[in-house]
This record gives structure tokens, sequence and C-alpha cells, in this order.
């Protein structure tokens, strides 16, 4: 089976409750998926992931330094994580800094050679309809892998 590999940092929760979202969606989708805390993963859960799925508070316009760490680590191996499928998600004060956060992930997911299949920005904490959107992101990113 697939397997999808959620890395995330939240201070308040917001951007937890994406993650779990996420997770829930693709599940239904009927992957395996592994959610893990920034501090949690390793560099082998990148390698085995089929998709790997980033998610952070947006700090000054930016990934939180939190996941940022996590990404940094991630040096030794980031050449060989081309071709994975992936996608990336933020909370934020404002839609517009979220956006800028996405933009980040954007370059960082260019230097992985990874495949982006979808990103979410959310404003603060997510209501309904913004679960309901990563729900569909999670199932989105199933059906990726499983195409
Ligand atoms: C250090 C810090 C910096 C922040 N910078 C921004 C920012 O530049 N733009 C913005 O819209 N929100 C900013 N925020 C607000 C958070 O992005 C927002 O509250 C988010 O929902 C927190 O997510 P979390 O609950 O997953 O920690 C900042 C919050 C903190 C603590």
């Amino acid at each position: 089976m697939p397997k999808i590999l959620i890395v995330y940092h939240s201070r308040t929760g917001n951007t937890e409750k994406l993650a779990k979202a996420i997770a829930e969606g693709a599940k239904q989708g009927g992957v395996e998926v592994s959610l893990k805390r920034y501090n949690e993963a390793t560099n082998e859960d990148l390698l085995k992931a089929d998709a790997i799925l980033f998610g952070s508070p947006t700090y000054f316009s930016l990934p939180s330094a939190e996941l940022k760490s996590f990404i940094d680590k991630s040096v030794d191996i980031y050449d060989k994580l081309e071709g994975k499928k992936g996608a990336y998600f933020t909370s934020a004060g404002c839609m517009e800094n979220a956006e800028q956060t996405l933009q980040a992930f954007e370059w960082v997911y260019s230097h992985y050679g990874i495949d982006v299949v979808g990103k979410l920005a959310c404003v603060e904490k997510p209501g309904k309809e913004k679960i309901a959107e990563a729900r569909e992101l999670g199932r989105r990113v199933a059906k990726a892998l499983l195409e």
C-alpha cells in the first residue's frame, strides 16, 4: 500500500487540525498514513514515503523555524526524493501571508524534485469548510498515488 508522510509543526493547534483532517482524507483514499510532529520525523521516514506533506504555522510569512529545522536536516538525502508526490499547508493570521509561506514551501519542494499535487492555506483555526478542504486534499494525494 502506498505511504503518505505528514510532517508538521503547530504551536496553538491550528495547523495540527489541518494535518489531522488531511490524514483522515488520505486514509479514506486507501493509503497508509504516518502523521508526525517535526521533532518525531526522520530522514528515513522521508525516504520511505511515496508522498511527503509539510505543514507549518506562518511565522513572518515563512514556515516556522521548527519545521524548517526538520527540512534542513534533509540536506543529506534531499536528492533521493525526486519523483515522489507532495503537498503542503499552513495556517496564518491572514491569507496573504499564508500564500507567502506556501511559496516558500514551493521552493523547498522544487529542490526535492517533488511533484506537487495540492496546497492549502488557512486563516487561524480551520472551520468546517477548511476541514472539508483538508480532507479533500488528503484524498487527492491518495488518488495521485493510486493512479
Ligand atoms: C512568531 C509568530 C509569527 C507570526 N507571523 C505571522 C505572519 O507573518 N503573518 C500572519 O498572518 N500570521 C502570523 N502569525 C500568526 C500564526 O501564523 C497563526 O496564529 C497560526 O494560525 C498559528 O498556527 P498554529 O496554531 O498551528 O501554531 C505569527 C504567529 C507567531 C507566534
